[in-house]
Formats: C-alpha cells, structure tokens, sequence
C-alpha cells in the first residue's frame, strides 16, 4: 500500500530510487514520482508504472544528486494522476523547497488544510498528504526535522514520511506511524525503504522504525527521536535476506515461482520444529507461553483474505487436535464491534506482511482487553510480530506476488504446528503426534506432485476461462480453500466466483447453475467424500460442469467430473496444504490465458495498510 525508498550519500540517487521503487512496487502502481536535490529538487511524477517514471526522468536533466526520495502509490484520497502522485512540495510561492513522500493516510487532513488555507497557503492536489507538507512548510524555521516532528504531532492517522528540503540539501528526515519503514545502514550512505527488499542490495545493516520515531540522516550520521524529540537509541540488526529469494529466475511471474516454491516453503517452515521420535512439536517463539496456551479457553483467529481463509483451517484444527474452543473472525469486524474476552483468551493474529491495518489493530484491541496475542507472521520484524505477545514465523521466504500463495500453505503449516503443540500438551498421544509429523514431513514431496499438474490444469482451465461465473465448493477442512480458491480466481483474473460449503449451494446459490457453468470441487476422500459426491450430482443435474480435486486412485470420480486434477492421499487435517495447490495453478493459468497482469491485479497492493 504505497511504497517508499530514499537515499542520502556519496552515490547518484536516481538508479538506487528507481531500482528501489522497482522492488517496491507491489506495494501501490497506479502512480510514480521522485525528486532529487541536485543544486535544487527536482521532481517528476507520472500516473501508472514505475517504468513510465523511468522513461520520463531519464530523459531529463537535474537528476543527478545523491540526496533524493521515491514513492509508488496505492490511491487512498485523489484519482491517480499525475498531480497526485508523490512527492508533493509545500507552498511553490511562499514555501521553503520541502518535498515529501507518504504511506498512510492522514485522517484529519481536512481541519488542517482549512487552517492553512487561511493562512494563505494553495494546494494543488486531491490528496491528504499535501496537508502534511504544507504543515511542515508553514512550521519550517530553519531546522526540518523540528519542522517535520512538529507537524507530526498534529496529525492523526497513518504515515511513513521521507522529506527533503531545498534549505537544508544534506539532511533527509524520515518518520514513521503506523505504516511500515526500515532504514538500511550503509558507508557513508542510508537507504530507507517500506521494507529491506529495496535495501538488500546495498546494505545488510538496517534497524526499523518504531511508531512515532523521527530520523535525521546526514551523509555520516543519524540521530532518532520521539515526536517530541526524545533520543532515541535503535537497534542495528543483519537481514536475513538473499537476494535471489525476490528475483524472477526462470519464472514469467512471481505469483507462479511462488505457487513452485511452495515444496521448499514448506520444508523451511517445519525444519527443527517436529521431533518425530519424542511425538513433540518443537516452538521457540512461543515456548514461554506453553503454560497459558495448554490453559487457554477459547483461542480467536483475526485475519484478512487469504490469512483469513488460513485462520479458518486453523480453527478446525485446533479444535480437533487442540480441543479448545476457537472462533475465526476478519480483523475489521473484530476490532470495532465491542468483543468479550473473558480470562484465557488467546487472540491469534495471521499476517503474511505483519502490517495489515485491521489486523494491527484487532491485536491492539486485544491487548488493551487483557488476551494473550499471538502473532503468525511471514515478515520478520514487521509491527504485528513485534507487537504481539509472542509468535510462530512462517518462515517462508518473501512473497512478491499480490495474490498470497505460499504464505497460505505457510500459515497453515504453523497454524497446524501450533495446535499439535497444544494439543499433545493437552490429550493427544506421543504416537499420535508422531505419525501426524511423519505426514507433515511428507507434505512437501506431495506438494511438489500436485506441481506437475500445471500443463494439465491449464489446458482444462483453456476450456472454460472465457466463462464469467464460476462457483467452488468443499466440505469440512477443504471449505476455506474452496473461498481461497474462489479468491485467487477473482483477484487475478477478475472472474467473479464464489466459494462457499458444498451443502450451502442448494440454500441459493444453486440458482445460478446453468448450462456449462464451472464448478470446482475440492474432493478428496475424506469423511465428507460421498456427500460431496451427492453436491456434485446436483450440480451435473443442472447442466453444471463439474471441475474436481481428487484422491489418487479415485477412478469413480471422473464418472461425474468433467475434470479431474488428482493429489496424493494425506490425512484429512493436512488436506488444505495440498488441495489449494491445483486451485492456485487454476487462478494463475486463468488469469495468464485471459492476458491479465498477474503480479499486479488492478485495484489491488500487497500491503494493505489501511483500514
Ligand atoms: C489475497 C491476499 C490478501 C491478503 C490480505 C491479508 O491473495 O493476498 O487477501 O491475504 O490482504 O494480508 P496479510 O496476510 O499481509 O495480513
């Protein structure tokens, strides 16, 4: 959801922005800007992709400065035009040369431009972070990170702000509320970025920012305050990062390296945590917690989409294995309708990003009534993970794509790990937990056969992709990848579809059954198998066409499904982490054949950093 990168040292900054905005741009692409000091700031902006940007600003002069910032949006308040692409400059008559960049949104940006108005100041754009540079113009005396903290204490809402300054050419000063933002520590040189996918080129070193922190960099130093100018001493760690992890490599896009990288996802996330001799699960992250966990009462899943979808899967299995009441609910509903948390709550938040608004703030909720929160979290660092209680990383790897694939599997894995580690705790046997981690150590080998399905799924995908309504239907474990299933294909290749229980469609939705309609099935032998074979007549009674995920040896099934994608036979608990696979392969293929940018589905960002 908007993302940012500035640079100050001893290099040209405009190929260190625009690569950096490169890396950034699943974030927000509907629109581009940078500007550069370069005796005086120069700006260009231009609506759509980073690389329109490229092409404009390397065709002009004045952009050969080592001091610069870099924004690529996700349009909150103002079309995405050029105007209201970022930067944005405070007052061109009467202003001071400040231009800044920002992720969020300030909330009470119309009071404030109101009352600069009647001091005199002309906006120019439809955006709410206009306000903030006019504020800090009107507050600038000389020192711009007094400027920048005063401002800040003014504004209510979100921000991750770079700001420079024609007066001041060798300070950038950088702050953060709420929307994520790292600054990479270099020689001579610092590179801020929404996240280290635009740092790891240039440096390791980096520290993130904590909610209400200001940085004045220089060329060869930095100092962090609170708003209210309060030193501050960051902690400098090393990231974990390999650069090859965002590279395409042999793949057209990251959305399908992703869906192939799933195997190895896979086995990074369980590697130490299952000890299959003893029957135990083994996690570091939470181990203190042990105790209020095997105690808990009730346990609540918040997330968003696919964490959501994850969350849901998470529920089964906790009750199952865990046998503590769980309920799943989406982050924004949570976190505003008053909730009861009685003693022995656990909230669980399910992050791929660790920065999704709502689910920041259900967790804030959380804590302020007394649960224990929990975090199952890919991006290492990121607000939720540092915010909650304690928590389970994915350990997947970085995922680029917008539409979430391998973080799915991967929070399903450690939703999986963590009720086994309740539940032996609790009532299941060594040996029962022994043969479940054997099955889940087998998982990924599975996961990789199910790949071999691509060819396969895509010329069955071939036969129906020009149909505008499809339905996807499951039972039991396999009812949340059926919404996921539905999810991916909307997101992606803006066919509308449905997903939802396999006995609800005949409550209505089976109304909308025609001739030829797509409708995948997740049917996998499990104890749900032969009534899911009674929704599949239904549906082939009405002219449905009958699309099935099945069990390997299955033959009967093809007797009623117009196409058959076979997985391996796993236990039923583990289902979800295999079945979505052929689902994810569907979307993609869908979206590729019907010519859609898959990486970057319209109206869509990664992040979602707003509520
Ligand atoms: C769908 C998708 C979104 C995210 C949701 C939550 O493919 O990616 O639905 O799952 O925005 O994001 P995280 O997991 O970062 O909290």
């Amino acid at each position: 959801m908007c993302g940012i990168v500035a640079y100050i040292g001893r290099r040209p900054a405009r190929p260190i922005l625009l690569e950096g905005l490169k890396r950034l741009e699943y974030r927000g692409y509907d629109s581009a800007g940078l500007a550069v000091f370069n005796g005086s700031i120069a700006i260009a902006k231009s609506a759509g992709r980073v690389s329109v940007l490229e092409q404009k600003v390397n065709g002009l002069g004045g952009f050969d400065g080592t001091i610069g910032i870099a924004h690529t949006r996700w349009a909150t308040h103002g079309e995405p035009n050029d105007t209201n692409a970022h930067p944005h400059t405070d007052d061109v008559s009467k202003g001071h040369g400040i231009a800044l960049i920002h992720n969020g949104i300030i909330e009470n940006y119309g009071v404030l431009k109101q009352y600069l108005e009647e001091k005199g100041h002309t906006f120019n754009s439809d955006t709410d972070t206009e306000v903030l540079t006019h504020l800090i113009g009107e507050l600038y005396d000389g020192d711009l990170e007094a400027a920048v903290q005063g401002a800040l204490r003014e504004v209510t809402g979100a921000y991750a702000i770079a700001v420079i300054c024609n007066e001041q050419p060798d300070v950038l000063v950088v702050a953060r509320k709420g929307s994520p933002l790292m600054v990479g520590v270099g020689k001579d040189e610092y590179i801020v970025a929404s996240d280290s996918s635009a740092i790891v080129a240039h440096t390791t070193q980096a520290f993130t920012l904590d909610d209400y922190t200001v940085a004045k960099l220089t060329r060869d130093s930095f100092r962090t305050t609170t708003v209210d100018n309060v030193p501050l001493t960051p902690q400098i760690r090393e990231l974990e990062f390999d650069l090859d992890q965002i590279e395409l490599g042999r793949f057209s896009h990251y959305m399908e390296k992703e869906i192939h990288e799933q195997p190895d996802s896979l086995r990074r996330c369980l590697k130490g945590r299952t000890d299959t001799r003893e029957g135990q699960v083994v996690l570091g992250g939470i181990a203190e917690y042990a105790r209020d966990l095997v105690k808990a009462r009730r346990i609540i899943f918040v997330g968003q989409g696919t964490a959501l979808h994850a969350s849901m899967v998470g529920e089964y299995l906790m009750e199952d294995l865990a046998k503590i009441p769980t309920e799943v609910e989406f982050a924004s509903e949570f976190r505003y309708r008053n909730p009861i948390l009685e003693d022995g709550t656990v909230v669980i938040a399910v992050s791929q990003s660790g920065e999704t608004a709502d689910t920041l703030a259900a967790i804030t909720e959380a804590k302020q009534r007394g649960a224990l929160t929990l975090g199952v979290v890919n991006v290492v660092g990121s607000t939720i993970a540092r915010d909650t209680d304690a928590g389970v990383y994915l350990r997947v790897g970085p995922e680029i794509g917008v539409a979430s694939t391998k973080a799915f599997i991967g929070q399903v894995m450690v939703t999986t790990l963590l009720a086994t580690f309740i539940g032996r705790r609790r009532f299941l046997s060594a040996d029962y937990v022994s043969q479940l981690l054997t099955s889940l150590e087998a998982l990924p080998d599975h996961v990789e056969k199910a790949l071999q399905l691509s060819e396969e799924i895509k010329d069955a995908t071939s036969r129906y992709v020009e149909r505008e309504n499809w339905l996807f239907l499951g039972r039991g474990h396999n009812y949340p990848v059926a919404l996921e299933g539905a999810l991916k294909l909307k997101e992606i290749s803006y066919i509308h579809a449905e997903g939802m229980p396999a006995a609800e469609m005949k409550h209505g939705p089976i109304a909308l059954i025609d001739d030829g309609m797509p409708v995948v099935f997740v049917a996998t032998k499990n104890s749900q198998y032969e009534k899911v074979i009674s929704n599949i007549e239904e549906v082939r009674s009405r002219g449905g066409h009958v699309i099935a995920v099945a069990t390997e040896g299955d033959n009967a099934i093809r007797k009623v499904a117009e196409e058959v994608f076979y997985v391996p036979d796993v236990p039923e608990p583990l289902q979800p982490m295999l079945t979505v696979v052929p689902l994810q392969m569907l979307a993609y293929h869908a979206a590729v054949l019907r010519g859609k940018d898959v990486d970057k589905p319209r109206n869509l960002a990664k992040s979602v950093t707003v509520e």
